[in-house]
């Protein structure tokens, strides 16, 4: 199997770190560096927790660049509920791998100018905003990207801040926009996918059966997304959705639409509008959950 070498831009957060626990784990992916953006939780607390997941894998080659700190405009939104006040449910990890010099927007430019134009994949698990900035400050090296995945929006499913608007797009709308605007090859994998992948108690039980310690942690980690959600049966693994899609396209339908960002000020900021003069962004619909599920677990056994 040949490596995908990707770059992963994140806030973690819960469903983060099991994404970045399956991009460690799984043999299809080299990963070549990990920036990090306020979004569940502060910027701080987001760089510790990425960093501290490179220590658990003893990857502490990974480069680690800590990026925006708030949004491009606007006040951010406090989602600590869902991820606890450290941002991972109180899950124990090691001593984090420290966020090297140099911000993230810079890290990535000089990544993507010195590696073959289109030979990269960003990962993004988070808000927009350091996408946006790199957009905008060095336009040569984001034309350089192959391709985006990211989690973000909705398109027929209920929001999760909004009544039709998904936390990552709405936590800086204005990002989501410029990243739309930018021509990239994009692809979105809203809450019409990600609420179709979900984790259940016997989740947790498998993972914290099986040999390897990132396994294991990644069953501590569902568990702790329970915490906040003790009579909920099952919990929507958002962000693992974007490393999952890579490895099995054909589990999560795929559309292109053309896209508008909503810019407003109310509960519809951030919100996505099917527009015939929007920006034509692939995506992901749906997803064959179960499967998406198995390959998660199978991946972190
Ligand atoms: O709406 C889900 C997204 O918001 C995920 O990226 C999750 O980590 C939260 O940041
Ligand atoms: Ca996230």
């Amino acid at each position: 199997m040949t490596r995908l070498p990707v770059l992963v831009d994140t806030d973690p957060g819960l469903d983060d770190a099991l994404a970045i626990l399956l991009v460690l784990a799984h043999p299809g992916f080299a990963l070549r560096g990990v920036t990090t953006l306020a979004g569940n939780i502060g910027l701080e607390r987001t760089t510790a927790n990425a960093g501290a997941l490179l220590a658990l894998a003893g990857r502490h080659d990974v480069p680690l660049h800590a990026g925006a700190g708030a949004p491009l405009m606007r006040a951010g939104v406090d989602e600590a509920a869902i991820h606890g006040a450290d941002g991972l449910g109180g899950v124990a990890l090691p001593v984090p791998v420290p966020a090297r010099t140099g911000s993230a927007v810079h890290f990535l430019a000089e990544m993507l100018r010195a590696e073959p134009a289109g030979s990269l994949t960003l990962l993004c698990l988070g808000p927009l905003t350091n996408l946006a900035h790199l957009i905008r400050t060095a336009p040569d090296a984001a034309r350089r990207i192959g391709r985006v995945v990211a989690m973000g929006g909705t398109i027929r499913e209920p929001g999760n801040v909004g009544p039709m608007s998904e936390f990552n797009l709405a936590f800086d709308p204005e990002a989501a926009d410029a990243v739309l605007r930018a021509a990239l090859d994009l692809t979105l994998v809203p809450l019409d996918a990600t609420r179709r992948v979900r984790a259940s108690r016997d989740t947790v039980a498998s993972l914290l059966a099986v040999a390897s310690p990132l396994g294991q942690k990644a069953g501590e980690i569902i568990r702790a997304y329970f915490l906040d959600a003790a009579t909920r049966e099952s919990r929507p693994l958002h962000d693992p959705c974007v490393p999952l899609l890579l490895l099995r396209p054909d589990l999560f339908p795929a559309q292109t639409l053309r896209l508008r960002v909503d810019l407003s000020e109310g509960p519809d900021a951030g919100r996505l509008h099917v527009d015939p003069a929007g920006h034509p962004v692939r995506v992901a619909l749906g997803a064959d959950g179960e499967a998406a599920l198995t390959l998660l677990v199978e991946s972190l056994r």
